[in-house]
């Protein structure tokens, strides 16, 4: 019988003793962590991430502020913005919310780019990207670190497991890559184009599934004893699924994340916890 690798309750923890050093870091500096979320447009799901991350934010201490541009405005617009937010002394952490509207999709990159670094607390700055390249993580986007941290905090083992990763991109698949193999994991990666698809998830040890598809992952297809990582997210009738058939994996996996309850909550508190590592790095004590 799968155990369950519990996001809810170690992000709970976690988030108590960050609570806890924000408080004593304002006693002593007189100054709270302070995060910008940049929303552009007024997509919904967009809406709600940044209200989550803002509650979160001020239960455990850290400021924050919504800034919202129409999605008329201009790319010079929201480059002035960004400048603005980069020399505001009292923002530390800057999240530009993603997707951008699709006129503004192409230049991704470039408004990413805008940002300070040091206030990159997605971790998606080319200057943070390259330096996981080199198995540093002083920023890397908060979902792979709290995957990571859930792993490590139920001592899953590792060491020459061979992870399979279904996703490739920025936020999730390609910072797992380098934080896998810094572990000594082999690493595959799957996408849309992988050929046999089913035949590289028979082979995982560990299975990190995020493609937004419900019941994706069934019995049948799993080996027995994988540790599966459940992060992609759907609504089905009002309620939020994950990738897996949870009730009918959990007889055939070691480990597993339910979700929602288990990456979800992780990856909140890893920004919480960026915000914070981000505001340490520029208060001057
Ligand atoms: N719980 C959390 O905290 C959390 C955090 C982040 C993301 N998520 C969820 O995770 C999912 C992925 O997010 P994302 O931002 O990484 O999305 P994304 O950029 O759209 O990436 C999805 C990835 O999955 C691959 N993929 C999609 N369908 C596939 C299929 N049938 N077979 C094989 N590969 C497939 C895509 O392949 P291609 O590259 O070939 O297109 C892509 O690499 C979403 O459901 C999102 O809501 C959850």
């Amino acid at each position: 019988m799968g155990k369950v690798l519990n996001g809810k309750e170690l992000a709970e923890r976690l988030n108590s003793e960050l609570k806890n050093k924000i408080n004593l870091d304002y006693q002593r500096t007189g100054i709270k962590p302070k995060l910008a979320a940049i929303l552009v447009g007024d997509d919904p799901a967009s809406k709600l991430y940044i209200t989550i991350k803002r509650k979160t934010c001020a239960e455990i201490g850290i400021d924050s502020t919504l800034v919202k541009l129409n999605r008329e405005c201009t790319k010079a617009e929201l480059f002035t913005k960004i400048s603005e937010l980069n020399n505001d002394t009292t923002v530390h952490g800057i999240i530009l919310q993603l997707p951008l509207p699709v006129k503004f999709k192409p230049f991704t990159l470039e408004f990413i780019e805008k940002i300070d670094p040091l206030k990159d607390v997605d971790g998606l700055h080319p200057i943070n990207k390259g330096k996981l390249f080199d198995y540093n993580e002083e920023i890397v986007p908060a979902t792979p670190k709290g995957i990571i941290t859930l792993l490590e905090y139920y001592n899953v083992e590792l060491k020459g497991k061979h992870v399979v990763i279904i996703n490739r991109s920025n936020l999730v698949g390609k910072p797992l890559i380098f934080m896998f193999l810094k572990r000594n994991a082999t690493v595959t990666v799957c996408h849309t184009s992988t050929s046999d698809l089913e035949n590289h998830i028979k082979k995982a040890d560990i299975l990190v599934v995020a493609i937004g598809q419900p019941d994706f992952i069934t019995k049948d297809k799993i080996k027995e004893g994988v540790v599966i990582i459940d992060v992609g997210t759907s609504r089905v009738n009002g309620k939020t699924r994950g990738d897996v058939n949870f009730e009918e994996v959990l007889g055939t996996c070691s480990w597993i994340t339910p979700n929602p309850g288990g990456v979800g909550p992780m990856t909140v508190s890893f920004l919480l916890q960026n915000t914070y590592n981000a505001y340490k790095r520029q208060i001057s004590e």
